[in-house]
């Protein structure tokens, strides 16, 4: 099972990249950087300047109240927003238009698959996006479809499939494009709390396999604790006409993550504390 060729492309460039992480300047950078962003839109400050790190194989969660700048930040991580100052490094290089390395999970993932695809259909959009050799195509959606367990469902369309279902066929879609960065949009903010849940098991288990590096939005603070290696907080309003201000938080929790145990780990609960304490100052 898994993703024997999609784990050896990462662990033979990991092991390039430890063995000449003095070489080069690009090598030692961190994936992504970004260096003191700030964000103005309409003619409003959004974003107070912000800089944090993300490395190869780190799931950092953005999380704070609607209409903080949470999904701005994610935009300019894949050059969607222009920094108003400031810059978002990949490998050491500002990043200036989107690229194929970097894939985008939405929330919406009614609107994100096209219905009269199959399940497979969807997926091999990203190879035909990706220019893949068509010959590749059925191994690769096939690969993906087992990975998020859909095999036996590729060929049905996203209307056949429950809400769940449907966002990890876009899940599978990004994983095909073989991204070396997924950025993640609420991605589960439509679902129930079950499925919700098994999908969170369901992505940090294809994290932790594949090395994946994520970015990952949500305005739930349990999830983005129990998900996340690190979270960057937003402040909505830290004063009278102020932009939203960023506080990074490092979540020491072990893994694999356990949806009862962990939730009741005394770092959790004091972590949960400190995101609240910091994003509601903002309302205060
Ligand atoms: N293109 C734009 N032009 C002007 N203002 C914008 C633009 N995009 C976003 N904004 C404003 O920037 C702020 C942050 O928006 P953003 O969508 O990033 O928030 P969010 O934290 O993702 O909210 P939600 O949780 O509701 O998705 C909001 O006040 C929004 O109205
Ligand atoms: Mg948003």
């Amino acid at each position: 099972m898994g993703a024997p060729d999609f784990m050896a492309t990462r662990m033979a460039a990991e092991a390039t990249q430890a063995t000449s992480s003095n070489a080069t300047p690009a090598a030692a950078a961190p994936l992504l950087r970004f260096d003191e962003v700030s964000i103005r839109l309409g003619g409003r400050e959004i974003l107070s300047p912000t800089s944090f790190e993300v490395r190869r194989g780190e799931f950092v969660c953005i999380v704070g109240a609607s209409g903080c700048g949470k999904t701005t930040l994610l935009r300019t991580a894949s050059a969607l927003v222009t920094p108003t100052a400031g810059r978002v490094l990949r490998h050491g290089v500002p990043i200036t238009q989107p690229a194929r390395e970097i894939a985008f999970v939405f929330q919406d993932y009614g609107r994100a698959l096209l219905p009269w695809r199959t399940v497979e259909g969807n997926v091999r959009l990203a190879l035909e996006a990706a220019r893949v050799p068509t010959a590749e195509h059925a191994a690769r959606a096939a690969e993906v479809l087992a990975k998020v367990g859909l095999a036996a469902h590729a060929n049905k369309f996203p209307l056949q499939l429950s809400g769940g279902m449907q966002q990890r066929v876009q899940i599978a879609r990004c994983l095909a494009q073989r991204p070396e960065l997924m950025l993640m949009d609420e991605p589960f903010g439509a679902l129930d709390a079950m499925t919700r849940q098994g999908l969170q098991d369901e992505l940090a288990r294809l994290v932790r396999d594949d090395g994946l590096t994520v970015i990952f939005v949500t305005h739930d603070l349990e999830e983005a604790i129990y998900l996340g290696d690190r979270v960057v907080a937003l402040q909505a309003n830290p004063g009278p006409g102020r932009p939203s201000l960023a506080r990074m938080i490092d979540v020491p929790i072990p893994r694999p993550r356990d949806q009862l145990s962990t939730r009741e780990h005394p770092e959790f609960v004091r972590l949960r504390r400190e995101l609240f304490t910091f994003i509601e100052e903002g309302h205060g």
